[in-house]
């Protein structure tokens, strides 16, 4: 497989997870990185070895094939559409795009230049969340009838530096931690076809809890918790709380409510974690989710727990895509269709209605454990 020639925009915190993590894939070599904040680019090169360039430099450089986005939402869709218009395949951190029109004009301009374009969430690639998949498509829990998720904390200005985003229209926690559910919910059962919400904020400001600028307090503009109805295609329905006004709970993140059994499945936030099945008597069955290459455990977290971290798989998996000539599995389609389903949200919680959504996309295609051991170095 050749390998891709990657370029990066934007330096900031996740950066360093593409830049470390991008050797473990043989598809991948990162070649040069770029930031609006030249200072944030240098040091980023200096530390990986690897070349800061300008944003424009990146843009026309003869040696980088694809571009991942790693800038603020707010400005995902200016910067993946002049890394398309560029000539360059473009990945995208999530959410891809804020509005449903920003996603479709780059499907579009994509498909005009015969480029590739892809977002992350790539965490449903994880061994955990393909041994839910393969468990699914075999029929051991039956068909997928309900469903609850829970995503809920305190926020993120107790560990960003700089939070102001989050807290933004663009942020909060559905268009922030709503992508990894909502896209693992789709590979799971399929694309949504209407939503509804209870949304609101109850805090008006947050203080920066780290970094330089401790103390600072940053304006609160986008609901911060809310309470959601997910209708699929397939008739299933899942309640969604996503909030970041929370303390406590003791909520799982994911379960899966089949005819036949449950599913208890693990963060979608994460590669790995613990898969299980629960029906009728007896215990839980565990699913083995570590012999998949995405699920085995290769760092520990801040508390010193075995986590499994393969973020670019999915970047791995469209530069495989492009060399087999097949469909990449984190593609627009799929991003695009999250996006409606959590703008829809918005819209529903802020209207207090049900909203249908207009686009749909196909499930992502399963990813086997030898696909995915192909995809390493
Ligand atoms: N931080 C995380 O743990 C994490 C995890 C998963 C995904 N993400 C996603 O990754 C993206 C980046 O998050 P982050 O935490 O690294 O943010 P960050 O604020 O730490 O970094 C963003 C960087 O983008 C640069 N930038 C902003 N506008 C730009 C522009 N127009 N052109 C070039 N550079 C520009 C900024 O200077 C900054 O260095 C977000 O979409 C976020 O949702 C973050």
């Amino acid at each position: 497989m050749a390998k891709l020639g990657v370029g990066i925009i934007g330096c900031g915190n996740i950066s360093t997870s593409y830049l470390k993590l991008a050797p473990l894939f043989r598809s991948l070599d990162v070649r040069a990185v770029a930031d609006i904040n030249r200072a944030a680019a240098e040091a980023r090169a200096a530390e990986f070895g690897v070349r800061a360039e300008t944003v424009d430099g990146l843009l026309a450089a003869g040696d980088v094939d694809v571009i991942v986005n790693l800038t603020v939402p707010a400005v995902h869709y200016e910067v993946s559409k002049a890394i398309l218009n560029a000539g360059k395949h473009a990945y995208s951190e999530k959410p891809m795009v804020l509005t449903l029109d920003e996603g479709r004009d780059l499907v579009d301009l994509a498909a005009k230049r015969g480029l590739r374009l892809g977002s992350a969430p790539d965490t449903f690639l994880g061994g955990a969340h393909q041994a839910a998949r393969a468990a699914i498509d075999a029929g051991l829990i039956g068909r997928v009838v309900a469903g609850s998720c829970h995503v809920m904390s305190r926020g993120m200005e107790a560990w960003h530096p700089n939070p102001d985003f989050f807290f933004q229209p663009g942020g909060g926690p559905v268009l922030d931690l709503g992508p990894y559910y909502i896209t693992d919910l789709i590979q799971l059962i399929g694309p949504v076809k209407s939503v509804a919400s209870l949304a609101n904020a109850s805090f008006p400001t947050r203080t920066i809890g780290n970094g330089e600028r401790l103390g600072q307090t940053v304006p609160v503009d986008t609901p911060t918790n809310i309470h959601a109805l997910l209708e699929f295609a397939n008739g299933a329905t899942v309640t969604l709380s996503a909030s970041w006004d929370v303390w406590k709970n003791r909520h799982p993140n994911m379960e899966l409510y089949g005819t036949q059994a449950s599913l208890y499945v693990p963060d979608p936030n994460f590669f790995g974690g613990e898969v299980q099945i629960a029906g009728g008597e007896g215990d839980p069955v565990d699913l083995d989710t570590a012999s998949h290459p995405f699920g085995k455990p290769n760092m520990q977290d801040g508390q010193g727990r075995d986590r499994a971290n393969y973020r670019c798989a999915g970047l791995a998996d469209m530069a495989a895509a492009i060399d087999e000539g097949r469909q990449h599995r984190c593609d627009a389609d799929l991003a695009v269709h999250a996006v409606d389903v959590m703008t829809g949200i918005l819209r529903a919680g802020a209207e207090r209605r049900f909203v249908d959504l207009s686009t749909t996309c196909e499930r992502p295609a399963a990813l086997a454990a030898a696909e995915a051991q192909v995809l390493l170095a």
